[in-house]
């Protein structure tokens, strides 16, 4: 058992990663973590906009009940695992705008150290799930937090499309099975392993 406070931090629209998030939630528990926080970002599009979509639809009624992330949980936390999909290789807007509203914390330094890695997703297999997250690890860089990416870390990675910035997947395309779940667990107990290290 560690004392390393774990936020599982995530936007989804159709739900792909909403899965990563709940297999980085169970991981963590079962890293040994004190706590973990499972979050998800707000969603702030327009209901037209989400009526469009059945998916879309289904995963907010389904996603209600989960809690919003806080400025507090990003406070709280020693670790923090993001998963968010691609929107052209960037961050999509809920995730960038929930960023907007840290420069408080960040300045007064209160982002810093902390230890942060991050998965995505795309609907295609060069969709921009690396842009994406260099996209979310420029944002860690400015809280001058720590960037923990799997790199190749583990023989399971090369198993899942050996994405070294964070485990990735194609939505419709990539078995969301055992290996996606055994990489994503392999990159939260890494990340896990040096926040503890560091608060050691
Ligand atoms: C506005 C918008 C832009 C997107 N841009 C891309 C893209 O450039 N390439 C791609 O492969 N997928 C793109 N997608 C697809 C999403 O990334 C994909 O549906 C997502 O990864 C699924 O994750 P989720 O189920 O967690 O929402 C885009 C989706 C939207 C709504």
């Amino acid at each position: 058992m560690s004392n390393v406070k774990l936020a599982v931090i995530y936007y989804s629209a159709t739900g792909t990663n909403h899965q990563l998030a709940k297999w980085a939630e169970e991981a963590g528990k079962n890293a040994g973590t004190s706590e973990v926080r499972f979050r998800k970002v707000k969603e702030i599009a327009p209901k037209e906009a989400i009526a469009q979509n059945e998916n879309w639809q289904k995963h907010v009624e389904a996603s209600k009940d989960i809690q919003e992330v806080s400025l507090d949980d990003l406070e709280w936390a020693d670790a923090i695992i993001f998963s968010t999909p691609t929107r052209y290789g960037n961050l999509p807007s809920q995730l960038q705008s929930f960023f907007d509203t840290t420069g408080g914390l960040w300045s007064q330094g209160r982002l810093a150290n902390k230890v942060v890695s991050g998965m995505s997703s795309a609907a295609n297999p060069h969709g921009g799930q690396e842009a994406t997250l260099l996209s979310l690890y420029k944002t860690i860089m400015h809280w001058g937090s720590i960037i923990v990416a799997p790199g190749y870390t583990n023989e399971v990675l090369f198993e899942v499309g050996g994405n070294p910035y964070g485990f990735s997947v194609t939505q419709g395309q990539d078995e969301l099975g055992e290996k996606a779940k055994k990489a994503v667990t392999h990159q939260v107990n890494r990340t896990v392993e040096m926040a503890a290290k560091l608060k050691a």
